[in-house]
């Protein structure tokens, strides 16, 4: 088979073949394992959906009790890892301190068993265990404090806030994290969980899988989206220049944050769960500056751009949920984080299945049948400021 058509960004190529999760881009339909998310963020809890994703049904009652157990046991970290933690310096990002985490798992659980199913479960088990505790822990590290040990009789969500913020979280916010972390899991082959098909492809070690996707959910263009809503909120100020903001935007032919997606052509439907769960916080705990500016940029977007599909995605109303939860804005990434391993680790064990190593061609745009040329002959490539040694 010859395919010689190049699509940036492999737009509409299929990667894989996957039975983990569906979206509908026109319907603004997205399902786990064939459930809506709209069911799974009211019946579910983010174990119970990390399960179905990862082992592809819902479990049992006994099978969720000793999922949840095993999680509970592993959520500490070793005190190297934290030792490691005390090093970073704290102005660095935690996405980066998180992704340095993430692969050094590796060093602790070195040994290598792919085909042996205990080790796939422990490993499972051990990312979505200790994950959160590295996000909370150098959050209490770079304010100069001691990580807050995990607690054994909360859930998984309401550990994770009562380890960020040091006090049990109000129940409300607890099970409403716990959606987030549910509407986050998984979204099909996005560049993360692309990232961490490719790494995994090669038959190298979950944890350096995972490490890859976080480098990869990063940037601005993906899970780095959510911080820079709200720093564009931010800047914006008050509803009366959202509109002067956005036609600047368009002039400029500059990116909206928090808007368009690859996929989807109308709303993210986890935009439309998240913004009623950003309502149910504001109705307990007060408004957030920033909501009438959202509510009047989405109303400006979608007026002037909703012909080309660009709508609020995942990232823009999740900020508005996370900052009313206590959590910092360089967190909110971390956060996602959090979420997607459940994400990452179905599409880890998927491609284990039927693994073949990814490696696609390219075409080839260089010169070809250059001589070698003498080095008084070269031109200068460098800007002179790199050419001079540095002091
Ligand atoms: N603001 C203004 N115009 C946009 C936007 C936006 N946010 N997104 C797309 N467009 C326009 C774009 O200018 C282009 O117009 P034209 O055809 O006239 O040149 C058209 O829509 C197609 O855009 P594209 O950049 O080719 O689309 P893409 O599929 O390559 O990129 C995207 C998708 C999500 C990277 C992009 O929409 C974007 O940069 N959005 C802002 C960043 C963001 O919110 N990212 C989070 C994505 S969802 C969660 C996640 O993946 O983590």
């Amino acid at each position: 088979m010859t395919v010689c058509e190049y699509r940036p960004g492999l737009e509409g190529v299929p990667a894989t073949q996957s039975s983990i999760s569906y979206v509908d881009g026109q319907a603004g339909i997205l399902e786990y394992r064939g459930i809506r998310i709209e069911d799974l963020a009211q019946h579910s809890t983010f174990l119970e959906t990390a399960y179905l994703l990862i082992w592809g049904g819902l479990p049992s009652k006994v099978e969720l009790e000793a999922f949840e157990h095993e999680i509970r046991y592993h959520r500490r970290l070793k005190y190297r890892i934290r030792d490691m933690m005390k090093c970073f310096p704290e102005s660095g990002h935690p996405m980066d301190a998180l992704q340095a985490c993430a692969a050094a798992l590796g060093l602790f659980y070195s040994r290598r068993a792919l085909d042996n199913p205990v080790y796939i479960q422990k490993a499972v088990v051990r990312l979505l265990a200790k994950i959160p505790t590295m996000v909370a822990a150098f959050q209490l590290m770079r304010k100069g404090n001691d990580p807050v040990q995990p607690r054994d009789d909360l859930g998984y969500a309401a550990n994770f806030l009562y380890m960020l913020n040091e006090r049990e979280p109000d129940p409300l916010a607890a099970r409403i994290f716990d959606i987030c972390l549910t509407l986050h899991a998984e979204h099909t082959i996005n560049a993360s969980t692309f990232s961490a098909m490719v790494t995994a492809s090669t038959l190298t070690d979950p944890y350096a899988v995972v490490a890859s996707a976080v480098g990869t959910l990063a940037g601005p263009l993906h899970g780095g989206a959510n911080e820079e809503v709200i720093d564009m909120l931010q800047q914006i100020g008050s509803v009366e220049n959202v509109r002067p903001f956005v036609d600047r935007c368009i002039a400029e032919k500059s990116k909206i944050m928090g808007f368009g997606h690859r996929v989807y052509k109308v709303k993210d439907p986890r935009a439309t769960i998240l913004q009623g769960l950003a309502e149910q916080l504001f109705e307990k705990f007060g408004q957030d500056e920033y909501y009438e500016i959202a509510l009047e940029m989405e109303q400006a977007v979608s007026e002037k751009l909703g012909h080309k599909g660009i709508y609020p995605n995942v990232d823009f109303y999740s900020g508005l949920v996370y900052r009313k939860l206590g959590i910092p804005t360089d967190l909110f990434t971390p956060v996602f984080a959090i979420a997607r391993v459940a994400g990452w680790l179905a599409h880890w064990k998927e491609q284990l299945g039927e693994n073949r190593i990814f490696r696609p061609t390219q075409i080839y745009t260089g010169p070809r049948q250059q001589g070698y040329v003498g080095i008084e002959d070269r031109p200068q490539i460098w800007d002179k400021q790199f050419a001079a040694p540095s002091v």
